[in-house]
């Protein structure tokens, strides 16, 4: 199955100039979106993750049917404020700002193998922050997961663990 006819190409959005790829038409179609999720389940399986970690917002919708299928819990790091309960937090520089994500303070035991998940690796700011806040945290970042990668922006090259994309664009 070709799973690239399922991304939709969005010309101009969020910016002119911008292609963006969305996964809304992969989510919807029951047939794509399990296979998708089958490909990934058989990929990240050999990590032996004990959980995986969702990224606030569509990094939940891949993380936690993986966890189901991989039998992990899951766990989301999620936008400032969020999160009940003493959580930990980790600020990293945007354009033009900041940004802060967090994660519950007891949600990972130190030495657990994590597995990181988000729909879209671009410039990889994002999942780069996701791992440092996981090293804070204790984990033992085994490797990252994504759907869709912009290879053309490089963004692989700041992760030390391996990265996996189930397509991607350059
Ligand atoms: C998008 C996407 C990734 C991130 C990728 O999230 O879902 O999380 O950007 O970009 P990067 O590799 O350059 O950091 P967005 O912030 O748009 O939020 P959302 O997931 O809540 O829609
Ligand atoms: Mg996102």
């Amino acid at each position: 199955m070709d799973l690239k006819q399922h991304i939709r190409h969005v010309p101009d959005f969020p910016k002119p100039g911008i292609l963006f790829y969305d996964i809304s038409t992969l989510l919807a179609h029951a047939g794509a979106w399990h296979e998708a999720l089958n490909r990934l389940t058989e990929t990240l399986r050999p990590y032996k993750p004990d959980v995986l970690v969702g990224i606030e917002s569509r990094g939940f919708l891949v993380a936690a049917p993986l966890a189901d299928r991989l039998g992990t819990g899951f766990i989301m790091v999620r936008k400032r404020g969020k999160l009940p309960g003493e959580t930990i937090r980790h600020a990293y520089d945007l354009e033009y700002g900041e940004d802060v994500i967090e994660i519950q303070a007891e949600a990972i035991k130190p030495g657990q193998r994590v597995v990181v998940l988000d729909d879209l690796l671009a410039t990889g700011g994002t999942m780069a922050a996701a791992v440092t806040l996981l090293e804070k945290v204790g984990a033992d970042v085994v490797g990252i997961g994504c759907l869709i990668e912009l290879t053309f922006l490089n963004g692989r090259k700041r992760f030390k663990m391996p990265v996996h994309s189930l397509l991607s664009y350059d």
